[in-house]
């Protein structure tokens, strides 16, 4: 097929689309459409959105890489009664010593809603590959969880990524998070491209459904890093309610690292994490040309050492190629300022969420593609070492077990290189 180049764009969807642009020979696809169905919300009172018991427990517990290697972790809870305190003790499995660290807390009003005590506290100098307990709630109920941080960033470290997007809190969200902590191969980060608890669904943006939301997702993101993308669901732009500072209830509720990588603005950032190097992008902040996002990113993409993270994935909410009817092209001009860009520092694959489908494209450029449909799922990226990756997409319709497609991704940058060496 004519096809040259480029990189592989997934758009995960609904519960992450991958609209892919993958590789080299696309003979893919798929006969399936998706029905065109309504999801339904979860009662506020379902099983998922309890709250813990206790005084002033935390809950909506979650976590974020802190620094940009991945020694450091962003411990973030809700507390509802009063502020309480902002310390997080954490210990790891190997040696007992207890830690400290004092964090921050935050409140907002959006409207007529008044949020609880929102704390964020970054927890660093972590040992690489070490499984660390952490207690929140220090002084009045406290909850206790866990995280492993991740392998040192090296060429040769395996490492498997979960990839979900557009989740919300409907059914089907709470069978996409059930598939993806089911999954056979297990996600050890995920990488959420966008579009969270979907509260401006709502009147008024009724923001207890980013309550609800952290309380439905907890069962996961307390134990494992979810690296964040701002989706459309998370500007909550309200003029006619008096709301317009975009992004407030995210902004309060989720941190990212991103003056770690020298950005200027939680929408736009990167992390390095095992073999992989990750740019975070934002399809609703501005990236004209002369923007502080473009120029970021202009600057950025030079700096990846990819003898040190072979494997270069960008993360965008918005699609850069999309073939459904929603959303159609508006990725569109993002990819005309950044696709060169891709093209010519050899990015691996962009992981996009926004169209509720599952679609991947061949490897390609501007304007040619070729595309899988499939529906509600999550995605697993699972790096085997410095020239294979293996993607594979699960829906909720299947088994845990089922992959309903896969690709091996073959490093943009060292698979030619070991071709070439090899051919020597
Ligand atoms: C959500 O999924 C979990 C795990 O499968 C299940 O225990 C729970 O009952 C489900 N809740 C709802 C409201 O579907
Ligand atoms: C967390 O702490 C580490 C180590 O001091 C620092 O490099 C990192 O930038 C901090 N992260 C945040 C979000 O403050
Ligand atoms: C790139 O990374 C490799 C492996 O960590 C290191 O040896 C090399 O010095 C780095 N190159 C630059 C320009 O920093
Ligand atoms: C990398 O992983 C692939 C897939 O598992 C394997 O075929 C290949 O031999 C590996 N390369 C090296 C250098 O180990
Ligand atoms: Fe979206």
């Amino acid at each position: 097929m004519g096809i040259h180049w480029c990189s592989v764009i997934v758009s995960v969807l609904g519960f992450l689309v991958l609209e892919s642009v993958l590789f080299v020979d696309g003979g893919l696809t798929s006969s399936f459409i998706r029905k065109v169905e309504k999801t339904i919300d979860m009662p506020l009172d379902s099983d998922v959105f309890r709250e813990p018991p206790g005084y002033n427990a935390p809950q909506q517990v979650h976590i974020t890489q802190g620094d940009h290697v991945g020694k450091a972790v962003i411990v973030s809870w809700v507390t509802m009664e009063e502020p309480g305190s902002t310390t997080v003790v954490y210990w790891s499995e190997n040696n007992k010593k207890k830690f400290i660290a004092k964090g921050i807390v935050t409140t907002y009003i959006f409207y007529n809603y008044i949020s609880g005590f929102i704390h964020h506290c970054n927890i660093s100098d972590l040992e690489y590959d070490t499984k660390y307990y952490y207690e929140v709630g220090i002084g009045h109920t406290t909850r206790t969880f866990w995280f492993t941080t991740p392998p040192k960033v090296g060429p040769d470290v395996p490492y498997t990524f979960g990839l979900i997007g557009d989740l919300g809190q409907s059914f089907d969200s709470n069978a996409t998070l059930t598939h993806y902590e089911m999954n056979p191969t297990q996600g050890k980060t995920v990488l959420f491209v966008g579009d969270i608890s979907y509260a401006d669904n709502y009147p008024d943006h009724d923001n207890t459904r980013w309550d609800s939301w952290g309380r439905f997702a907890e069962r996961n993101t307390a134990y494992q890093p979810w690296i964040w993308t701002a989706g459309n669901h998370e500007i909550d732009f309200a003029p006619e309610i008096g709301e317009t500072e975009p992004f407030k209830p995210y902004t309060h509720r989720y941190q990212v690292p991103f003056e770690a990588s020298q950005s200027t603005s939680p929408f736009w950032y990167s992390i390095k994490r095992a073999s992989a190097y990750i740019i975070v992008l934002s399809s609703y902040s501005a990236y004209g040309k002369y923007t502080p996002q473009y120029e970021w990113l202009e600057h950025e993409l030079p700096k990846v050492n990819r003898s040190e993270t072979p494997w270069l994935i960008v993360m965008t909410h918005s699609p850069l190629y999309n073939s459904y009817i929603y959303h159609y092209m508006e990725g569109e001009s993002m990819r005309v300022l950044f696709e060169p860009w891709f093209v010519k520092y050899k990015v691996d694959v962009v992981f996009s969420g926004h169209v509720h489908a599952y679609e991947r494209s061949e490897r390609i450029s501007n304007i040619e593609y070729d595309i899988v449909n499939g529906n509600y799922g999550h995605a697993i990226f699972d790096i085997k070492n410095k020239t294979h990756a293996y993607h594979s997409w699960h829906r909720n319709q299947d088994g845990y077990a089922v992959v309903a497609d896969s690709m091996w991704f073959y490093n943009r940058y060292w698979y030619h290189h070991e071709q070439h060496a090899s051919s020597k």
